[in-house]
């Protein structure tokens, strides 16, 4: 459920329509909406209770700071994997002791970065990234708490780009070495073991894979603690698909990944983090933008609209679908066309949807393609020079630019002539 309806014949952002703000701010945009980011985050804390739990929005979904602020004061904790994240987390007012760091390929300086700013602890990936964290913590007269992010070698059934789960996947130890690895952590003067990670990959449509690694999960649990180490914590990742398209099945809710999780990890007594994303952003956001031609191709029509592969980059990057819904809701026996709805970037992969059917439009029509607010402004880039798209909050008949449409000045000035040319 969110909260873009049609009201009146006009699609809104809660009070607001759409059309509203694409007067104030221009088109493309993006906009979200507080009360479907509130929803979502209230869905998993109260599919977790009452386990003691902690849910830790993964910023890279979605890292504006505003919405950050409004999930922070909420009581959320934040995923990061870079310098810029943890920034932003703390910009936005959360504590460190809600700040989980995970990420493959953390740097000294965001390590010490972080202990300095404070953190509830390193989700590690690899023997030398513990050797690293300890001689930083040591250097500073601290011990950083970790996790150990475990390869469980599952396959979650998603995307290849997106699965990273199995063995041959980049991230975490494998699970089979995982208590040689936790016995090098315990001998390390400048860590403390507080936990296990694992995050199998994103856009999940079925539970059966999270509770396959759940298990392990739970097994290596047991063990661990009978070598002596202290695990308090499981975080168990992101990853909870959202239904892109309405016409298909809807992946599990979090009510049911909740009941799944409590089954199989709840007798252990840890507490539970989680790292949802997608599920919390994706569908609180939708890129609205304008049909600039109506091309009546060869063989089909094309719909050219203002916003381009730079600015929602998933479908040509993952072949993703986007619903795309007219701003003005069209009469309900209204004839359908069929369109390929595509960018101006100069190149083939800049198409949104091929062959959709669409109610009849033309220039100056608004569009919106939903599902959006995940890795949607994120992802973006000024490929073209084309300037990144500017986000607006919602919340009830209220609106406010959350990231402004930087200006031709802006971009060019971050370019420098040498003197020397
Ligand atoms: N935790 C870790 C360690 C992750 O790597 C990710 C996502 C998450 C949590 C959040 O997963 P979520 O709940 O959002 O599925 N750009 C791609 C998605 C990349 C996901 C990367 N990791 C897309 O547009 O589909």
């Amino acid at each position: 459920m969110d909260h873009f309806l049609y009201r009146n014949g006009a699609l809104h952002a809660e009070d607001v329509p759409l059309s509203d703000i694409a007067v104030a701010v221009g088109t493309p945009f993006y906009v979200y909406s507080a009360a479907t980011l509130t929803r979502h985050y209230s869905l998993f804390t109260e599919a977790l209770s009452p386990l003691p739990h902690l849910v830790c929005f993964a910023i890279k979904s979605l890292s504006n700071i505003a919405v950050l602020k409004l999930l922070g004061d909420l009581g959320a904790g934040m995923d990061v994997v870079s310098q810029g994240e943890y920034l932003r987390a703390k910009a936005a007012g959360v504590p460190g002791e809600r700040i989980v760091f995970s990420g493959v390929g953390k740097t000294a300086a965001e390590m010490r970065l972080a202990l300095e700013g404070g953190i509830r602890q390193f989700n590690v990936e690899s023997e030398p990234e513990l050797e690293a964290l300890s001689a930083v913590a040591t250097s500073m007269g601290l011990q950083a708490p970790i996790t150990i992010r475990v390869n469980p070698d599952v396959d979650a059934k998603t995307h290849e780009k997106i699965a990273t789960g199995k063995k041959e996947n980049k991230f975490g130890i494998p699970i089979s070495r995982a208590a040689e690895v936790y016995a090098l952590a315990a001998r390390l003067p400048g860590l403390r073991v507080v936990g296990i990670d694992v995050h199998i990959g994103s856009q999940l449509t079925e539970l059966a894979p999270f509770e396959e690694a759940y298990t392990k999960v739970a097994a290596l649990t047991e063990t661990l603690r009978a070598a002596g180490h202290s695990i308090e914590r499981l975080d168990l990742g992101g990853g909870l698909g959202i239904p892109y398209e309405r016409s298909n099945t809807a992946p599990p809710l979090p009510i049911e990944y909740g009941a799944m999780i409590k089954r199989v990890l709840g007798p252990l007594g840890c507490e539970i983090e989680i790292e949802p994303g997608r599920l919390i952003s994706g569908n609180s956001g939708l890129l609205v933008t304008k049909v600039i031609y109506n091309k009546a191709g060869e063989d089909r029509d094309f719909l050219i609209v203002d916003a381009a592969m730079n600015d929602l980059l998933r479908p040509s990057m993952y072949g993703a679908h986007h619903d795309i819904v007219p701003v003005i809701e069209p009469a309900p026996a209204s004839p359908r066309q069929v369109y390929d709805v595509v960018g101006p970037v100069c190149e083939t992969g800049d198409t949104f949807a091929k062959a959709r059917a669409l109610t009849e439009l033309g220039a100056d029509d608004l569009i919106a393609f939903r599902s959006a607010g995940a890795y949607g402004a994120v992802m973006a880039s000024e490929y073209n020079t084309r300037p990144l798209v500017p986000e607006v909050l919602v919340k009830g008949d209220q609106f406010a630019v959350i990231r402004h449409r930087p200006t031709y000045e802006e971009i060019l000035a971050r370019d420098r002539i040498p003197e020397w040319l």
